[in-house]
């Protein structure tokens, strides 16, 4: 349509960028940590969710997970299993009601209760909000937080009978306004408010709610398409440089994956409605995407 999307915004960054190697994956050894567990993931098949899907099945937690991709839903059950891990992937599209109705019933029953749910899947637009149609705004809005409204809905009552603890996948991006990301954040907000609404809702009676607010991470929603390697990662390199007012890097889907885990654990028994930037300081920098280059 035209319009400057943040891919766009990226492969512009892609000329000017000269700079070293980003980060590194920051797996800790969780091994054994969750055994026993039963944990849900929406959006699975790639990026923070896949990550998170197979930290939680290195240590030791039986992971359904789900995405409409059939053929990387497979690839990443293989992955989990050839290292032993336990993890089952069931198709479903988080905008429709049947379909996350079944992901959570087909995973309760195979493995017989539900612990911890990382409500992560979605999808970004990029474009002025006059230019936004009316279907790219229903596919992100039914995406991202009616997506999050649904699972929370079919997994509360399951959460009920044992206790457990909800993540959702928000976005430091919901706490700055950027321009042409009026829908995207509009979503990640209004999952801000679900989880705040449902902590209180359900605290007393052992569940907990929480939102992860990552910042910007190397997955296929920012990466531009037709990039090679080399060039993405030197752009990677100069977008943490210039945006990321803390760390000066970018995240890499597993360290996003090591902070869920490490919010799921017993440590954070007490936290509950809390939205949690791991941004490397954006939040605190208050500044985000790239600056006209140089
Ligand atoms: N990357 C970042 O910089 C960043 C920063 C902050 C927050 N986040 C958030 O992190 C989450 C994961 O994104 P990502 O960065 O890991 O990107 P990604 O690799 O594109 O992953 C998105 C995941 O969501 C799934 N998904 C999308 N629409 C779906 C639907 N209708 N039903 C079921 N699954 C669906 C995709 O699976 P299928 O395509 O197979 O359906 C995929 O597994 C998103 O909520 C995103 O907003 C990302």
């Amino acid at each position: 349509m035209g319009t400057p999307t943040r891919r766009s915004v990226l492969s512009g960054a892609a000329a000017a960028a000269g700079l070293g190697v980003l980060a590194r994956p920051a797996a800790a050894d969780q091994a054994g940590r969750f055994t026993g567990k039963v944990v849900l993931i929406t959006g699975g098949t790639s990026g923070i969710g896949e990550a998170t899907a197979r930290a939680f099945a290195a240590a030791g937690a039986k992971v359904a997970f789900c995405g409409r991709r059939t053929d990387r839903g497979r690839e990443v059950e293989r992955g989990i299993r050839a290292t032993r891990g336990e993890a089952t992937y069931i198709q479903a599209d988080v905008r429709k009601p049947s379909s996350v109705q079944h992901f959570v019933g087909s995973a309760v029953q195979r493995y017989g209760r539900l612990d911890i749910a990382f409500n992560n899947a979605g999808v970004q637009i990029s474009a002025p909000l006059h230019e936004v149609t009316l279907e790219q705004w229903d596919d992100v809005t039914n995406t991202n937080a009616r997506g999050v409204f649904l699972t929370m809905k079919y997994q509360i009552p399951h959460m009920l009978r044992t206790g457990g603890h909800i993540i959702v996948n928000s976005s430091v991006g919901a706490l700055i306004g950027r321009p042409n990301l009026s829908t995207y954040q509009a979503t990640k907000q209004a999952v801000q408010a679900l989880v705040k609404a449902a902590a209180l809702e359900y605290g007393s009676q052992g569940i907990r709610v929480n939102a992860i607010l990552p910042g910007i991470t190397d997955t296929a929603m920012i990466r531009p398409p037709g990039l090679d390697d080399a060039t993405w990662r030197r752009v990677l390199a100069y977008v943490g440089q210039e945006n990321v007012d803390g760390l000066k890097r970018t995240a890499t889907p597993q360290m996003i994956a090591s902070a869920v885990l490490g919010l799921a654990g017993e440590e954070f028994a007490y936290l509950t409605g809390a939205c949690v930037p791991v941004d490397g300081g954006i939040a605190a920098g208050r500044r985000m995407l790239t600056p006209p280059l140089p």
